[in-house]
C-alpha cells in the first residue's frame, strides 16, 4: 500500500510524473474530470486548516469523487476516547484514501500501519506537510521552470514550520540547491533536519538576518512564527513579528524571485507585497489544488487492502519527544530507524540518543 506520509516516499522520478500529471491537469482540467468517479475521501482535521482542507475536498469533487469527514475532532467519537488506531480501522473501510491532519508528530505514519487504504498526512504537528511541499514544488517549476540549481531562503519559523521540513526533505531530490535558512536562534531548524542535510551534503547557510541575503535569493519562502506549537508563551512574544517582507525590502530582491508562503500569513508579508509581480502566495495556494488532484488521481484509485499486517503492540513509548504521538496512542510499536548516524523514531523523527 503506497501512502504519502513524509516527501522521501517519493523518489525523483516518481515527482516528475506527479508534476507532469498537475500540469495537464491545470492544463486540461475537463480531461480529469472522471478519473475518481465513485471514489470516497476522508478528511480527517484535528486541527484547524482552511487551504489544505478545502483544497483537498475541491481537488477531489473536480476530479468526480465524493469527501466526507471533519474538520472538528469534538464533533467525533475522538471526544469518547477513540484511539486512532479504531478510527483509522473504521474510516478506512468507509474510504478510498484518507487525508489527515493531527497536532501530534507521527499520527499519520501511525494510521498508515492499521490502514486499508492509503493515508495521506496533510501535516502531523511540527513535523511534517508533504502535500504543502507538493503545491510548493508546482509553484517553483511552473513559475520558473526549474528547481534545480536554485538559490532557496526559508525564513521564520522553521524549528515548528512543519512545511519548511517537508520542502527541505524534498529538495534533497534536486541537483545544486543553496539554502539560505533565516531563523531567529531559538527557531532555527530540529537537530533531525540538520541531521538530514548533512547526511544529503545538502549545501545550507544558518542566517538571522533576512536583508543581508535577499539579493542572492530565487525563491524567498516566508512563514508564520508558529504560536500553537509554543510551550512558554513568552518565548512566543519575544519571536513573534521578527521578520516583516516589505515592499521597500523588496527593492534588493532579483527581479524574478519568487515570494512564496504556505499561508495563513500573520503580519510576516506586509499587504502593500501582494501586488509586486514577485508575490507567488495566492497562485501558490491554487496550485496546491491541481497537485492535490494529481496526487488523488493516483493514491485513490489503488486497490484496497482487505488484510493489513499484523502489527506489534508496544508496551512503553521507546520516544521522548512530548509531541510524538506514540506519548498517547501507547499500544504503538517502538518503530526505530537510523537517521543521520543516529538512532531516531520512525514516527516523530526525534534522536533517541
Ligand atoms: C501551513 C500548515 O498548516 O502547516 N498551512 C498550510 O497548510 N497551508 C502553514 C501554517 O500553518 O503556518
Amino acid at each position: 500500500m503506497r501512502h504519502l506520509i513524509d516527501f522521501g516516499d517519493l523518489s525523483r522520478q516518481e515527482w516528475d510524473e506527479l508534476y507532469a500529471r498537475a500540469s495537464q491537469i491545470m492544463d486540461s482540467p475537463r480531461d480529469f474530470i472522471d478519473v475518481c468517479r465513485g471514489r470516497v475521501m476522508a478528511s480527517l482535521f484535528y486541527e484547524p486548516s482552511t487551504r489544505t482542507n478545502f483544497s483537498f475536498q475541491t481537488a477531489m469533487l473536480r476530479l468526480g469523487g465524493t469527501a466526507f469527514g471533519f474538520a472538528d475532532p469534538n464533533s467525533s467519537s475522538v471526544a469518547k476516547g477513540e484511539t486512532l488506531k479504531d478510527t483509522i480501522k473504521m474510516v478506512s473501510g468507509y474510504a478510498d484514501v484518507v487525508v489527515m491532519r493531527t497536532p501530534w508528530e507521527g499520527a499519520a505514519k501511525a494510521a498508515s500501519l492499521y490502514s486499508h487504504v492509503p493515508v495521506i498526512n496533510a501535516g502531523d504537528g511540527g513535523h511534517m506537510h508533504p502535500t504543502q511541499t507538493t503545491a510548493d514544488l508546482t509553484t517553483i517549476t511552473r513559475l520558473l521552470g526549474k528547481v534545480d540549481g536554485l538559490s532557496v531562503g526559508l525564513c521564520g519559523d522553521l524549528k515548528n514550520g512543519r512545511t519548511v521540513h517537508s520542502l527541505i526533505k524534498a529538495l534533497a531530490k534536486f541537483e545544486q540547491i543553496q539554502f539560505f535558512l533565516i531563523s531567529p536562534r531559538e527557531l532555527a531548524v530540529p537537530g533531525y533536519m540538520r541531521a538530514f542535510m548533512r547526511e544529503h551534503s545538502m549545501r545550507f547557510t544558518e542566517v538571522t538576518g533576512l536583508e543581508a541575503v535577499i539579493p542572492q535569493l530565487d525563491v524567498l519562502y516566508m512563514t508564520r512564527i508558529q504560536r500553537e506549537r509554543f510551550v512558554d508563551p513568552l518565548e512566543y512574544e519575544r519571536n513573534k513579528g521578527v521578520y516583516i517582507l516589505t515592499r521597500r525590502k523588496l527593492e534588493r530582491a532579483k527581479e524574478r524571485m519568487l515570494v512564496m508562503h504556505p499561508l495563513p500569513r500573520v503580519d510576516e508579508i506586509a499587504v502593500d507585497v501582494d501586488d509586486d509581480p514577485r508575490a507567488a502566495y495566492f497562485q501558490q495556494a491554487r496550485y496546491g489544488m491541481f497537485a492535490r488532484m494529481a496526487l488523488l488521481a493516483d493514491l485513490a484509485n489503488q486497490p484496497r487492502l482487505e488484510q493489513t499486517e499484523a502489527v506489534e503492540i508496544g508496551i512503553r513509548p521507546v520516544c521522548r519527544n512530548p509531541r510524538c504521538i506514540t506519548q498517547t496512542e501507547r499500544y504503538l510499536p517502538p518503530l526505530v530507524k537510523r537517521s543521520g548516524g543516529l538512532d531516531c523514531c520512525a514516527f516523530c523523527d526525534g534522536a533517541l540518543e
